[in-house]
């Protein structure tokens, strides 16, 4: 049994703005099933105060501020897994999102949010909160939790680290003026500024601590752990992971298959599962009449989840919806929020083809699962994608993922045309409009063949991508840091 602490900034259903939200929930989750102590630290952001009961407050701890930062205690709603919620009111008892505004602006202060959160959460591994409990590894997660190990290296003995890169994107990076202030606010030690530490390239790192000084790191495939180390998907940090290589695990995210099983989904309309598949037409019929688009049996039916990013392939979308939508008998409907120019462009299509094409922008749980439960195709034509979750549901849904061969998707979508016995979906590799477009219409052809089609249905949704296996993984890359740590 290992004693496993979790840092992170987000974990479903407390509080999420995509897939790390779901990895945070569900990976402790399993760990914690398979006889391991598994705690979780979060922020305490408004929502999760509002929300989360009951808490009790079982620490103080003074961080040279204003005040003392209390630490709440609860229990995750599906798991019990203990979460621990780091509570500095005016860093996270706002409005708005965990990163941004209501005006969709990153918070001016992040910088010191993640800092503060990381120095507490440094304390708490080290047994240092009076919470009377010292673990043996900490996992963090993505660049607002990359200032944790970089605090730990310099404390003898301490807990081995692990650090998992969910998106190499967003790295947390700020001038060295914040370095200065945060040096004076919070007491961030000098060492930090250094190439062999967080400068980089004259700039204050968060994710670059992470990379430097844990352990062992991961990311959520296989395939973007090799991206990763080439300048395409590198960000300038591809040296360093080359470096690494050899600490430097792929470990696939797992679905919850609790939340997204179609055969228990309290969400659908109608329950099914891979022997009553024909009941998943009533929920396109849902879905139709949510969108107010015509009822219809038939017509193939297009969904698309996500956050509208450049990373999701919105642009490669976009140019080619018009042509698509004018050549074919289908339905499109999309839900998702982003940067403003995507949500407009694709609610400018909606208005154009109103009987073929529904948007709807924001966050919305319930929504996400009618799509996957009620569309016959999913698109992700993503530019870079570390894991990808929602092609995971789609399988599961009987909804045929159409993906760009990239990172996750590249390791769980087989196209058609590449192994007919083993397929569950539709995949390209050029960044083109032309190759998605050519993609998609080739999934149109096998729609019209029903046996062929429901062939490709069936060995989706019998694939197995629950966290069990994936879990181990994560087992095996404690072992490894254990290894490093206590040598
Ligand atoms: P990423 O983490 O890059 O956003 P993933 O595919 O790993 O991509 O995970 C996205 C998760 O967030 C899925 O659970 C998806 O359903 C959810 N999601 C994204 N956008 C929305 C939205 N607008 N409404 C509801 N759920 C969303
Ligand atoms: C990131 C990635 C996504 C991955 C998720 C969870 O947000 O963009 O591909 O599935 O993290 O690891």
């Amino acid at each position: 049994m290992k004693k496993i602490l979790f840092i992170a900034s987000e974990a479903a259903p407390l509080v999420k703005t995509g897939g790390l939200g779901d990895v945070v929930s569900s990976l402790p989750s399993t760990l914690k099933k398979l006889g391991h102590d598994v705690r979780l630290v979060l922020p305490a952001y408004r929502i999760i105060l509002a929300d989360l009961q009951p808490l009790t407050m079982v620490a103080t701890i003074d961080m040279g501020l204003e005040y003392s930062i209390r630490i709440l205690q609860g229990t995750m709603p599906d798991s019990s897994v203990p979460v621990w919620l780091i509570d500095s009111p005016t860093h996270f008892d706002r409005d708005g999102g965990p990163y941004i505004d209501i005006n969709g602006d990153d918070w001016p202060d992040n910088a010191e949010r993640f800092a503060l959160f990381s120095l507490v959460a440094e304390r708490i591994a080290l047994n240092q909160a009076k919470l009377n409990w010292q673990p043996d590894i900490v996992n963090c997660n993505d660049w607002q939790t990359g200032l944790v190990p970089a605090l730990l290296v310099a404390h003898t003995p301490r807990p081995a680290t692990v650090f998992t890169i969910h998106n190499l994107a967003y790295q947390g990076i700020y001038s060295h003026d914040t370095f200065k202030f945060l040096q004076q606010r919070l007491q961030l030690p000098e060492r930090l500024w250094s190439v062999e530490s967080m400068e980089f390239h004259g700039m204050f790192s968060f994710m670059k601590g992470g990379l430097i000084h844990a352990d062992i790191l991961n990311t959520v495939s296989p395939t973007y752990a090799e991206e990763i180390c080439t300048t395409e998907f590198g960000y300038g940090l591809d040296g360093l992971l080359t470096h690494r290589r050899e600490q430097l695990f792929g470990i696939l995210n797992g679905a919850d298959y609790t939340t997204w099983n179609p055969a228990t989904d309290p969400y659908l309309h109608s329950n099914f599962d891979i022997d009553s598949i024909e009941k998943k037409s009533a929920n396109k019929k849902v879905l139709q009449n949510y969108f107010k688009l015509p009822i219809r049996a038939d017509i193939p039916m297009l969904g698309m989840v996500g956050r509208l990013v450049e990373q999701k392939g919105c642009d490669l979308v976009l140019a080619i919806l018009d042509e698509l939508l004018n050549k074919h008998d289908i339905q499109f409907v999309v839900l998702g929020s982003g940067e403003k120019k995507f949500e407009s462009a694709f609610s400018q299509v909606a208005k154009n083809f109103s009987e073929k094409m529904a948007v709807q922008i924001g966050f919305s749980e319930d929504l996400a699962h009618h799509i996957e439960g009620g569309c016959d195709m999913f698109i992700m034509p993503s530019r870079f994608e570390p894991c990808g979750l929602n092609q995971l549901y789609s399988l599961r849904y009987g909804t045929v993922p159409i993906v760009r061969q990239t990172g996750g998707l590249a390791d769980t979508v087989i196209d058609d045309n590449v192994d007919p016995a083993q397929a569950n979906g539709f995949s390209f590799y050029d960044q083109t409009p032309v190759a998605l477009l050519n993609t998609i219409e080739r999934a149109l052809l096998v729609f019209k063949d029903k046996t062929r089609w429901t062939t490709l249905v069936q060995q989706g949704m019998n694939a197995d991508y629950s966290w069990n296996h994936s879990a181990q993984q994560y087992l095996d890359i404690y072992n490894k840091a254990l290894g490093i740590v206590n040598k």
